[in-house]
């Protein structure tokens, strides 16, 4: 199957610090790949260049036919809305917003009709099983409960790709495990491929092939 994710000799450096000395790897569509390596190896780094967030000194990162590296910034916001996503750490939901409204934000940035949404946001309200807290703020919510949503609004717009950057790391083992679980459902019911940075080798259960990171490049 032809990739839908395809980085080619990546490089960043950030003055005279090399983060990525020429990173190359392919992701097909509905694959699930983990990424470790230890603190500072360019994790983040690598997921923020890829991700359209940062850009990089050199190499090209191609989603679904588009060169993320030289595309421009209208184009790029678009993709950023609703080709790729992102899970962080921190669940990053938008504190003014209700656990419904989080998970339909996406979609009304990219002015989905209402109806859509409605339909969308409850679909996904039920398969994370927290149609009971749907009007409740992420401050009422609990860590997994917040995750859940994050879950939900990173999958809404049906994005090709979820970058998930530690997604478990703060939150305790068992939980932890319901959250992987929920990711890994989701992600195969929807074919939505998955990259998943994690310090846990717990995590990597989810993953069919793991990517190691050491100082900039990859390592067997
Ligand atoms: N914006 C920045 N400016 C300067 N240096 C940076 C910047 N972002 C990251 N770095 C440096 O680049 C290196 C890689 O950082 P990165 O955040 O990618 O590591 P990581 O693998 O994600 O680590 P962790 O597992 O701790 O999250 C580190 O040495 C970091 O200090
Ligand atoms: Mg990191």
């Amino acid at each position: 199957m032809s990739p839908i994710l395809y980085v080619q000799s990546l490089r960043k450096s950030y003055g005279a610090r090399e983060v990525l000395r020429g990173v190359s790897f392919s992701l097909s569509k509905g694959e699930r790949v983990a990424l470790m390596g230890p603190s500072g190896s360019g994790k983040s780094t690598l997921l923020n260049c890829i991700g359209g967030i940062d850009r990089p000194d050199s190499g090209s990162v191609i989603l679904e036919d588009a060169d993320l590296t030289e595309i421009d910034a209208t184009t790029l916001d678009r993709i950023r809305r609703s080709r790729l996503t992102h899970i962080f750490q921190f669940f990053h939901l938008l504190p003014t917003l209700s656990a419904r409204e989080n998970i339909a934000f996406p979609l009304q940035l990219m002015k989905t009709n209402p109806k859509e949404v409605e339909e969308r946001v409850s679909d996904l309200l039920t398969r994370i099983q927290l149609e009971h807290r749907a009007d409740a703020f992420p401050s009422e919510l609990s860590g997994g409960e917040m995750q859940r949503v994050a879950i939900a609004r990173a999958l809404s717009p049906r994005p090709a790709i979820i970058y998930a950057d530690e997604p478990t790391g703060n939150l305790d083992s068992k939980t932890g495990a319901t959250i992987l679980d929920l990711i890994e459902g989701l992600c195969d019911e929807t074919e939505t491929t998955l990259l998943l940075v994690t310090h846990s080798q717990e995590a990597t259960r989810i993953c069919r092939r793991t990517l190691h990171l050491l100082d900039g490049q990859f390592v067997n």
